[in-house]
């Protein structure tokens, strides 16, 4: 397994692509924090992890939020002291968000400012 002992921090990890790349980064042995505005099915993707035997975190984030981007990447340092691998699945590029990296109530619920890293 290529990620063996790397921790990765998925954003919409509930489904599509996010919840894909969630699978596969555990399949080859990352532990994934999984991060989704959607508590519902953020908790069924890191469910889903474990069910393979694999370790994973849900944290309910909106990649909007300032507030929620820093309790996820705390999360992963507090539960698993590092962070390797990022992926953003809802993207930060619709309407406005761009020019407002953290969005705010009145803008789309899929602009945010986590970047893509590893
Ligand atoms: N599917 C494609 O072919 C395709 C092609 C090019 C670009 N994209 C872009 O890739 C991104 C993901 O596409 P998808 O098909 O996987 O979408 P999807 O709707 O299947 O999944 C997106 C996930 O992100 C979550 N999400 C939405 N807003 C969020 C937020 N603010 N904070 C945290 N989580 C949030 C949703 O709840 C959902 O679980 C989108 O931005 C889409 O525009 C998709």
């Amino acid at each position: 397994m290529r990620l063996n002992n790397r921790v990765a921090i998925v954003t919409g990890a509930g489904a599509g692509i996010g919840k894909a790349i969630a699978l596969r980064y555990a399949c080859e042995g990352a532990k994934v924090v999984v991060a989704e505005i959607n508590a519902e099915t953020g908790q069924a993707t890191a469910d889903e992890i474990r069910s393979l035997k694999q370790e994973a975190t849900f944290v309910r984030t909106d990649v909007a939020e300032e507030s929620d981007v820093r309790r996820m990447v705390e999360t992963a340092f507090e539960r698993y002291g590092r962070v390797d691998l990022g992926r953003c699945a809802p993207g930060g590029i619709d309407g406005d968000g761009a020019e407002r990296p953290f969005g705010n109530s009145k803008g789309p619920r899929r602009s945010g400012g986590f970047p893509s890293i590893g």
